[in-house]
C-alpha cells in the first residue's frame, strides 16, 4: 500500500514536460491486435493501466517490447480469445478488448470490467452496437462471451456519448463488411487518437472529433509508427496545483486546446494564462476568487476527471460556488475526506457547493480513485503542516511520477511504499 506525505505551503516555480495520455494509450493498445501488424508506439506513459493492457495483450498472444517511453507491439501471433477474469479486472479499458478480439478472430469471451468505483459504469451501450453489428452475446452473470461469423456495419445511435462505447465499436467496425455510421459519437481527443492510429495501420475511418464517426473497413498494413498525445487530465492537474498553491509554471508537450474549459475556470479564478498550441504558462498568486458554477459534460465541455481536481484547488478560494457532475454518479468519494482538511463543501447529489475557507490543516486522507487521490494531493499542497494520503495506489494508475514532477517544481511531497 503506498502512503503519500505532502507538506503544504511550497509555491511551484519552473517548467515540466507533460506524460503521455492514459486514456489515449488504452484504447490504442487495445487496438493494436486488431490487424496483424507491427506498432511501435511512443509517449507511452509508465503507469499501471498501461501494465494491465500490457499483460492483457500478451496473454493473447503478441509480443510486447518495451523501450524508454516506448512499446513495441507485435500483433502478428495473437491468437487467444479469452481474457480472464483477474485480468478483466484491473481497469475499466479491459473491455475495449472485446472490440479487438471480435475483429481479429470473430471471438471474445471476458467479465465484466474493472476500474474506478464511480458509479453504475454499465456496458450496455457496448453490448448493444456489438449486437447491431452482427454479434452473438451471451451474458452468464457477469461472464460475457461474444461471437461473429462475420461482422457487418450498421447504424448506431448512442443515447450518450460513450468514450469506451465508441473506441470498442470503432475497433469491431474496422472488421465490419460495409459501413458503420456511430451517431452521437464521443468527442474527446482519445477518438481522434484512436482514428489516427487505426488509420495509420490501414482502416478507413472518417469524423473523429465530431459527433459522427464513419468506419468503411480497413485496406490492412504491415507496420505502424505512432506517438501519444501528451496528457490534458495530467497538464490539467499540475495546472491546478500551480493556481492553488502560487507560483508560476510551463508546461509542455498537452495541447491547450485539448483542455480549455479547465484553463477558462482557472483564469476566472484569478491565475494568468497564456497559451500556444502546446506550451502552458500558469502564473497564480495562489489566493483564487471561485468561479461561477462548474458542470461536468462530455468533451468539449468541462472534463468530469478534472472535478475533484479543480475542486480542490478551490477550497481556499474567496467566495463560493457550484459544482454539478453529469457523467458519473458517485464521483465525489474525495469531498468527506477532503473536509477532514477543514475544506467547506456540502453535496446533495449530483451537485456540491464549495464555499472556500481562510485555512487548510493537515490530516490524514484515504484515497477513493484516482483522481480523487490526485485532488487530496493537491489539496496537501495548501494546507498547513502534512498531509497523508493511505490507499494512494490508485495515483500510478493515471499519474507517471507525480511526485518527481511535483518536487522539481518545489513542492514538499514523499511516498511510502508499505
Ligand atoms: N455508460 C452507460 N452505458 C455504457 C457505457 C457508458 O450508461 O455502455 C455511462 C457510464 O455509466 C457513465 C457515462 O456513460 O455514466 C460515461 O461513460 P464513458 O463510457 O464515456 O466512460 P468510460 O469510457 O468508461 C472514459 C475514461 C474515464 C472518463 C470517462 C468520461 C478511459 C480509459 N476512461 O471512461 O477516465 O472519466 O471516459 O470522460 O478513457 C480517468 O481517467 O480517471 C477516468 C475515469
Amino acid at each position: 500500500m503506498d502512503i503519500w506525505h505532502v507538506r503544504g505551503g511550497s509555491r511551484l516555480f519552473g517548467s515540466c514536460r507533460v506524460q503521455g495520455s492514459k486514456n489515449a494509450s488504452l484504447p490504442v493498445l487495445a487496438a493494436s491486435m486488431v490487424f496483424p501488424a507491427r506498432s511501435l508506439i511512443r509517449n507511452v506513459p509508465r503507469l499501471l493501466d498501461v501494465d494491465a493492457a500490457v499483460s492483457i495483450l500478451s496473454h493473447l498472444g503478441c509480443g510486447v517490447e518495451r523501450g524508454e517511453g516506448e512499446l513495441y507491439i507485435d500483433s502478428t501471433g495473437a491468437c487467444a480469445t479469452q481474457i480472464p477474469r483477474e485480468l478483466m479486472e484491473e481497469m475499466r479499458s479491459s473491455v475495449i478488448f472485446m472490440g479487438a478480439m471480435l475483429a481479429r478472430c470473430g471471438e471474445a469471451r471476458l467479465s465484466l470490467p474493472g476500474g474506478c468505483q464511480l458509479g453504475k459504469r454499465p456496458i450496455d451501450l457496448h453490448l448493444s452496437a456489438m449486437r447491431a453489428m452482427g454479434a452473438e452475446i451471451s451474458e452468464e452473470g457477469s461472464d460475457i462471451f461474444c461471437r461473429a461469423e462475420k461482422l457487418h456495419g450498421a447504424r448506431i445511435e448512442l443515447r450518450f456519448p460513450s468514450v469506451g462505447a465508441t473506441e470498442n465499436i470503432m475497433l469491431a467496425a474496422c472488421a465490419a463488411e460495409g459501413r458503420t455510421t456511430i451517431s452521437g459519437a464521443a468527442r474527446e481527443p482519445e477518438i481522434v487518437s484512436l482514428q489516427q492510429y487505426l488509420c495509420s495501420l490501414g482502416a478507413h475511418i472518417t469524423g473523429a472529433g465530431s459527433d459522427t464517426v464513419v468506419i468503411c473497413g480497413a485496406s490492412p498494413r504491415e507496420e505502424t509508427d505512432f506517438t501519444i498525445p501528451g496528457d490534458r487530465i495530467a497538464a490539467a492537474t499540475l495546472a491546478c496545483a500551480c493556481a492553488a498553491t502560487g507560483g508560476q509554471i510551463i508546461l509542455s508537450g498537452a495541447k491547450s486546446d485539448h483542455f480549455l474549459t479547465v484553463l477558462h475556470f482557472l483564469n476566472e479564478a484569478g491565475c494568468d494564462i497564456i497559451h500556444f498550441n502546446d506550451i502552458v504558462e500558469i502564473r497564480s498568486e495562489g489566493r483564487l476568487r471561485a468561479p461561477g458554477s462548474i458542470v461536468t459534460a462530455p468533451y468539449p465541455g468541462f472534463p468530469t476527471d478534472a472535478q475533484p481536481i479543480l475542486t480542490a484547488a478551490l477550497l481556499r478560494a474567496e467566495g463560493s460556488c457550484r459544482i454539478i457532475e453529469t457523467i458519473f454518479e458517485n464521483r465525489y468519494r474525495h469531498i468527506s475526506e477532503l473536509r477532514r482538511l477543514g475544506a467547506d463543501i456540502r453535496v446533495s447529489g449530483s451537485e456540491a457547493v464549495l464555499r472556500g475557507v481562510k485555512e487548510l490543516h493537515g490530516a490524514t486522507l484515504t484515497a477513493p480513485d484516482l483522481r480523487g487521490g490526485a485532488a487530496m494531493v493537491l489539496a496537501g499542497l495548501c494546507a498547513k503542516g502534512e498531509t497523508r494520503v493511505i490507499d494512494a495506489g490508485h495515483i500510478a494508475r493515471g499519474y507517471e511520477d507525480l511526485d518527481d514532477t511535483l518536487c522539481a517544481l518545489g513542492a514538499e511531497v514523499w511516498i511510502e511504499h508499505k
